[in-house]
């Protein structure tokens, strides 16, 4: 018997791990400037979050839903303390598809429409239906569309949808949405968005974007999802990224880090949005509330917040982008540096990009993870928060390294 292998591996076997580093079977270290995917953001092993698994283990693990226990409570407090005041409706789950997928219901229950906006180029989750609503289910044969889905190009500056330059008058690129409200379209029930795209080699909105996503949501009487499974708990270097354009949305999807690496996600609403939903919406899953999610999520939140480690991404996030432009001016084939906090992307030239998966290889060799997306030419990193400098820095030097002998 073997794994079906629905994704592809390494062959490198990781046996643990500690802080910014894990090592395989042989004993040799790798910098994981990947967090796994994306999720082990306190590093790995942190202290507080074994003990909190240990005690909560041999506590409570496991209630079932109709059960709610204190360690949901202590995490509403907690998320509390970092959500907008607004958002005071809260149900846990375990992986950000499933956190989209409520949303996507709740907003459906909510408006009673049916249609979804969804930003291009981005990935909401292998779900189905989130799946059906990404750029990767697009081509998927067996994958017809799922509802009636209005496609909105992705807000790529540097390769402007709407042929413009920035600073463009009104973000042309959102006329689709324009001509529904002309139309007096009530049938799209969300604009689903993520505030930085890291689907689309991590692409960074223009100010104001999103600000003016919400607006046009509320002309067309639809929910403004934000979707923040990569980007929220501090990965751009705010709590969550709409807070950048003070665009509070209807619903907020929170996933990966709320975990630190274990499975949690949460989707956060309004207390309109509940009572319009009123009873028409129903959702039950083994694990929904679960103490032991409670117990994590609370967890992972008092210790950024105790660490500071919030701000911590955004200064690491700046300077590893300033190290890596640094390069940039040295090495042509490197076309752009771009993120936010610790999201950051490294665009290939277009003449180095066929490259691109052998440099990872061989930085892995080196001892660094890193994830490189061929269809974006772009290298992604989402390092633990609790990168140092001196681990950024034996990056960078390794990358200039093998660039220098590849290109
Ligand atoms: C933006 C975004 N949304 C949703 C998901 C799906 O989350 P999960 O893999 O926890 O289901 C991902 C996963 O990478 C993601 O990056």
């Amino acid at each position: 018997m073997r794994v079906w292998q629905t994704n592809s591996f390494e062959d490198v076997v990781l046996t643990r791990g500690s802080a910014c580093t894990v090592w395989d079977e042989r004993g040799k270290p790798y910098l994981d400037l990947l967090a796994g995917c994306w999720c082990a953001v306190l590093g790995h092993g942190h202290p507080r979050l074994v003990d909190a698994v240990q005690a909560q283990a041999a506590r409570l693990i496991h209630a079932g839903p109709p059960f709610l226990a204190d360690e949901i409570h202590c995490a509403l407090a907690q998320l509390a303390e970092i959500l907008p005041r607004e958002l005071e409706r809260v149900v846990f789950l375990n992986t950000g598809s499933e956190a989209v997928e409520l949303a996507l219901k709740m907003a459906r229950a909510a408006t009673g429409a049916n249609g979804i906006a969804v930003v291009e180029r981005s990935f909401y989750g292998d779900t189905t239906y989130a799946l059906s609503l990404s750029e990767a289910g697009r081509n998927v044969r067996w994958l017809p569309p799922l509802g009636s889905t209005i496609r909105i190009p992705a807000p790529d500056c540097r390769n402007c949808p709407a042929s413009t330059r920035w600073p463009c008058q009104g973000f042309p690129c959102l006329a689709r949405l324009r001509e529904l409200i002309e139309k007096q379209d009530h049938s799209v029930a969300a604009i689903i968005f993520e505030p930085v795209l890291a689907n689309a080699g991590i692409i960074v909105p223009p100010p104001g974007y999103s600000a003016c996503l919400r607006d046009l949501a509320a002309q067309l009487g639809a929910l403004f999802i934000a979707e923040e499974v990569t980007t929220g708990m501090g990965r751009t270097g705010r709590w969550f990224a709409f807070e950048r354009d003070g665009a509070v949305p209807d619903i907020l999807v929170i996933g990966k880090a709320l975990g630190g690496g274990l499975p949690v996600a949460a989707v956060a609403t309004t207390a309109e949005v509940e009572s319009r939903c009123g009873g028409h919406l129903e959702h039950m899953q083994s694990h929904q509330n679960d103490p032991f999610s409670g117990r994590i999520a609370t967890t992972v939140i008092a210790t950024l917040q105790d660490e500071g480690l919030v701000q911590r991404a955004a200064e690491s996030g700046d300077y590893l982008r300033s190290r890596l432009k640094g390069l940039q001016s040295r090495m042509t084939c490197i076309s752009d540096v771009r993120g936010q906090g610790l999201m950051v992307g490294i665009e290939l030239d277009r003449d180095y990009s066929p490259k691109g998966v052998e440099i990872a290889r061989r930085l892995l060799d080196a001892g660094f993870i890193v994830n490189y997306q061929p269809h974006n030419a772009a290298f992604r990193l989402f390092p633990p928060y609790v990168i140092t400098r001196p681990e950024i820095d034996a990056f960078v030097e390794a990358l200039a390294a093998i660039l220098s002998g590849l290109v």
